[in-house]
């Protein structure tokens, strides 16, 4: 192996080759100078002495490196140097910055202490993100003063990549060695591959490659054989290193010169468990997140086995190239999340499972297009199109005459969820749902085919509410069109899982030189089976010509939707702003917040929430910091900040009995003191749970591996909960009583309205659902004044699967008659999920139910940590949830999983503190919020906040009640007097 270390960090300059006297580049200079001159303490070492006499004057350093812009700062992001202050030095109070050309990369805030003179000092400074077009080499740098007089040295730039070794351009890392399974070969040489550079790794057969790759280079892969894992094998904790700093392209191709045979030459991957309806929140291993990665010919890429996603910034797949399930295990299901890149993706090999027993999905991000062109494919778990395009380009005409399975397969479902795109020139022969646009074509008039020619059944079209298809036209003769061999059906049921009576929209474009004849004739739509009632399409026709459309049977008996041109005037009934545009996501950007206010108020945010009687808390941790000293900083703010506590871990079932009928409430009285010593409410978590249980209940939480009968789980369950809840009878308000529930897979709900399924547990699978409603019932009976929740995760959005179980199994629970006041959402978030109408709709429709929909554990981690921005972006993600919450009566609580971000029980610094429990700027964010809407309520009137992306439809009198239907005199809707 031949490895080069990168000569770091990277040394700006030490003087050294410099003679004594020179003369050095000053920036701005009149009459300051720098000159080289000997270590006033060590003559054998040569500085920089700079005497000062303008001010933003520094003297100028060339860099020598390749890396400019961004790249520089991204990768260097620390300056450091040595600084002597001249014992004649009069102001110690002076700024320091530095530039790279003439942009600022840091200045002190104010003007500090620049520390003790005659002595050497090292100082380090965080640098500022250059911008990317910053191409200049000149660092300039140093105190910023008129009259100041010092010496520098050594100075450098440091950052992370100091301990990768750095790749030369076309340098070969060879890890191929002919091994066995006994010998597995580690790859854990961290790599830096910076731009412009390309570095080629090969690797064994049995190797787990498991160091990070970083930089903006290429890296090829030569992949040497099967079970080349990137990560560890399943059995040494299916882990995966850090590859998301690595932005250039990745290359994988087959390595076949040591192992000339085995079974395929690719990569294996690992994950957390994963579910595609849930692919944000359900841990995609991250290697290509932000990298370009295409497989050639002869190479592979698959999960080990179990469920697994592989979130790709942007695939492409050489003709001759595969991704699949492991051929060796047929419960190997991979899914691709690909195209967050925004750019396109194209899909020339084969997909499809290597085993009957394996799954392979695609989940299309981004505004790219992902383009499949091979016509073996066998998605067998579907596609999934969230955004952007999905154009398939297979040859139809060779599909129809070769019996192949075209792009997709039958298998699977193509699901085209709002505001993505279904187009191409290719054949479908799966089933196909469409929320969003089918607009066949590519850039020519083209058909887009629904037919399976491999089995010859017909294909199903399902077109949702107010789903479109585009068609483009220029003549008679040039027109894209829509062939269905099979059914069109048109359904009621929206992306949402609400039910609409919008049809399906068709909307006819004409290129800008379109010329037609009374007549002329475009055929929009053909299919074999026409839906129920009709092609009866919302019809979009263009402004020029008059068009109308007609239904005919054709000779082979199938159907086909027509539009003929009836006049060649403008279409009179022309509306030129439909409502294409209309989504029911919000975008992901939100208001800049003024928060000066806020950074000086020492108002907590309970007084406000007191105020508008809302509930606003935190998970208070006994084990992480003292809970029982207020002098603890931790411990101050949860009594001074909220209004209502949980236990983070107190009161879970291992904790509270952690052997049989033997309770312990050491953690549970603590958190209750303290709520007590600051009058606030508490929130009891958690009854009935998978997870923290103790291990006489079972080892993992689903095993009965010390064999109860089902009735002795029920004795088991009803005892835990009359002691625990009966023990805080009166002091709890409220019971989390069953917690996490229900699978992460309920992609059911897309064929089973109603339906949810609960996730196997000691209780689910020993006692059966009936242990929810057991629960239920006890915790009312051990304490009938306690409200009581159900509480869950991922169930945060409407529209998603597992939110819409979430609903069906909650309703089901009221229609039983249980003592249910409300459910739980957990929103454990990572900046950039958030989607806050769907939230908000979420919380809304258990509202005409009588329940509540409150934030149970609210975090949200950094997605990208060193973004000059995250801080920001988290604290206006906080702020909009903060805002729904306000605006929603049945939404009376917002809790928040912790205090401080070293003490989260997640990374990337989720919470409203930092670690040395300092507000963050979330904290600032989540205060104006409550501050506005207490300061609207002192008023008299509500602010009639609306929601994000649609009016709110309540309505207020004047002093901020709301108004109902038999309410006579002004009110106030959607910020709008009437009078009534
Ligand atoms: C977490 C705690 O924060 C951790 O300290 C503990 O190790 C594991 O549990 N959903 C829940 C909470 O309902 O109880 C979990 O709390 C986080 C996820």
């Amino acid at each position: 192996m031949c490895t080069h270390t990168h000569a770091n960090p990277l040394t700006v300059c030490d003087f050294e080759d410099y003679p004594i006297g020179t003369e050095w580049t000053m920036w701005n200079t009149k009459s300051s100078t720098a000159k080289v001159e000997a270590d006033p303490l060590n003559a054998n070492n040569k500085v920089l002495h700079v005497v000062l006499k303008d001010w933003g004057c520094h003297p100028e350093f060339n860099l020598s490196t390749e890396l400019t812009g961004k790249a520089l700062t991204d990768r260097y992001p620390t300056l450091r140097y040595q600084l002597y202050r001249s014992p004649s030095e009069t102001d110690d109070y002076k700024q320091f910055a530095v530039f790279l050309g003439s942009e600022e990369l840091y200045r002190d805030e104010g003007y500090p202490h620049q520390g003790d003179k005659g002595v050497w000092q090292t100082k380090a400074y965080t640098l500022k993100s250059a911008s990317a077009d910053n191409t200049s080499l000149v660092l300039r740098l140093g105190i910023h003063h008129n009259n100041s007089d010092f010496y520098i040295d050594n100075i450098q730039l440091v950052g992370e990549y100091d301990d990768y070794v750095e790749a030369e351009d076309g340098q070969v890392f060879d890890y191929c060695v002919n091994n066995t399974s006994s010998s597995y070969k580690t790859i854990n040489t961290p790599l830096y591959i910076p731009a412009g550079v390309t570095a080629n790794v090969r690797t064994s057969r049995y190797s787990e490659w498991i160091s990070p790759v970083a930089g903006e280079g290429t890296l090829n892969i030569y992949a040497g054989g099967e079970r080349s894992y990137i990560g560890s094998q399943s059995n040494k904790g299916a882990t995966y290193p850090d590859w998301t700093k690595m932005t250039g392209d990745v290359h994988v191709y087959p390595y076949k010169d040591v192992i000339g045979s085995c079974g395929f030459y690719g990569l294996m991957l690992q994950s957390g468990t994963f579910s595609p309806d849930n692919y944000n929140t359900t841990h995609p291993n991250t290697l290509f997140t932000n990298s370009r990665l295409t497989i050639h010919s002869g190479a592979v890429i698959a999960a080990e086995n179990g469920t697994r996603g592989f979130r790709i910034g942007e695939l492409n797949l050489e003709e001759g190239a595969e991704i699949r399930g492991y051929y060796k295990n047929s419960t190997a299901n991979s899914y691709y999340i690909i195209g967050g890149l925004n750019t396109d993706n194209m899909l020339a090999g084969k997909i499809s499972p290597s085993n009957s027993g394996n799954k392979i999905g695609l989940i299309k991000e981004g505004k790219g297009a992902c383009i499949i062109t091979g016509n073996d494919n066998n998605i067998n778990s579907g596609v999934m199109v969230n955004a952007g395009a999905l154009l398939v380009c297979n040859d139809a005409a060779a599909a129809a005459n070769g019996k192949k399975s075209g792009a997709t397969g039958t298998a699977g479902t193509v699901m085209v969820a709002e505001g993505a795109r279904l187009g191409g020139n290719g054949s479908i022969a799966a089933t196909t749902d469409c929320y969003g646009v089918i607009e066949p074509g590519t850039t020519d008039y083209d058909t887009l085919t629904f037919a399976d020619y491999a089995t010859s059944k017909d294909v199903k079209l399902t077109l949702h509410p107010k789903s479109y298809i585009k068609i483009n036209a220029r003549s008679a003769s040039e027109y894209s069109t829509v062939n269905v061999k099979g059914s069109v059906v048109f359904s009621k049921t929206t992306q949402d899982f609400l039910t609409s009576d919008a049809s399906p929209r068709l909307k006819l474009l004409l290129a800008d030189d379109a010329s037609f004849s009374i007549n002329d004739e475009i055929t929009l739509l053909t299919c074999s089976t026409m839906p129920e009632g009709g092609m009866a399409f919302d019809m979009r026709y263009p402004q020029r010509y008059t068009f109308t459309t007609e239904q005919r049977k054709l000779a082979d008996g199938s159907f086909a939707l027509v539009a003929r041109v009836i006049s060649l005037d403008d279409n009179p009934d022309y509306i030129e702003n439909d409502d294409e545009g209309e989504s029911t996501s919000t975008e992901k950007t939100y208001p800049e917040e003024n928060v000066t206010e806020d950074m000086q108020s020492n108002v907590p945010l309970r007084t406000y929430a007191e105020k508008l009687g809302k509930s606003i808390g935190v998970a208070a941790a006994s084990y992480r910091y003292d809970i029982s000293n207020d002098n603890v900083k931790e411990t101050a703010a949860v009594g001074r900040e909220f209004t209502i506590l949980v236990g983070e871990n107190e009161m879970k079932f291992d904790a509270t009995e952690p052997s049989r009928n033997s309770f312990n409430y050491g953690g549970s009285d603590a958190v209750m003191w303290l709520a007590s010593r600051n009058a606030q409410e508490v929130r009891g978590h958690t009854l009935a749970w998978h997870s923290q249980v103790p291990a006489w209940v079972s080892s993992d939480g689903k095993k009965n591996n010390n064999g109860f009968t089902r009735t002795e789980l029920l004795g088991i369950l009803k005892n835990h909960i009359f002691n625990v809840v009966g023990r805080y009878k009166g002091k709890i308000r409220e019971w989390d009583v069953v917690n996490e529930v229900l699978d992460d897979d309920q992609s059911q709900v897309r064929t089973t309205p109603g339906s949810y399924k609960l996730r196997p547990s000691i209780w689910s699978t020993y006692i059966g659902e009936e242990f929810i409603d057991s629960a239920f019932v006890w915790a009312h009976q051990a304490d009938p004044e306690a409200k009581l929740y159900i509480n869950d995760y991922g169930v945060e959005f409407m529209g998603g699967t597992k939110t819409e179980a979430y609903f069906n199994l909650v309703k089901r629970l009221q229609a039983s008659n249980l003592p249910i006041d409300g459910c739980g959402l957990q929103c454990h978030l990572t900046t950039g999920q958030l989607d806050t109408l769907k939230l908000e709709n979420n919380i809304q429709r258990y509202a005409p139910l009588g329940l509540n929909c409150i934030i149970t554990e609210l975090d949200i981690a950094l997605a990208n940590p060193s973004a000059p921005d995250a801080l920001e972006q988290q604290a206006k993600e906080m702020a909009a949830i903060t805002r729904v919450f306000l605006r929603n009566d049945n939404c009376p609580t917002l809790m928040f999983w912790g205090i401080s971000d070293n003490h989260s029980w997640r990374q990337n610094q989720p919470l409203l503190f930092d670690s040395n429990c300092n507000a963050k700027p979330a904290y600032y964010y989540v205060h104006a919020q409550l501050r506005k809407a207490a300061e609207s309520v002192a008023d008299g009137i509500y602010t009639t906040t609306h929601k994000e992306g649609e009016a709110l439809q309540q309505t207020y009198n004047l002093l901020g009640q709301k108004a109902g239907p038999g309410y006579k005199g002004i009110v106030i809707k959607a910020g709008k007097k009437f009078l009534r």
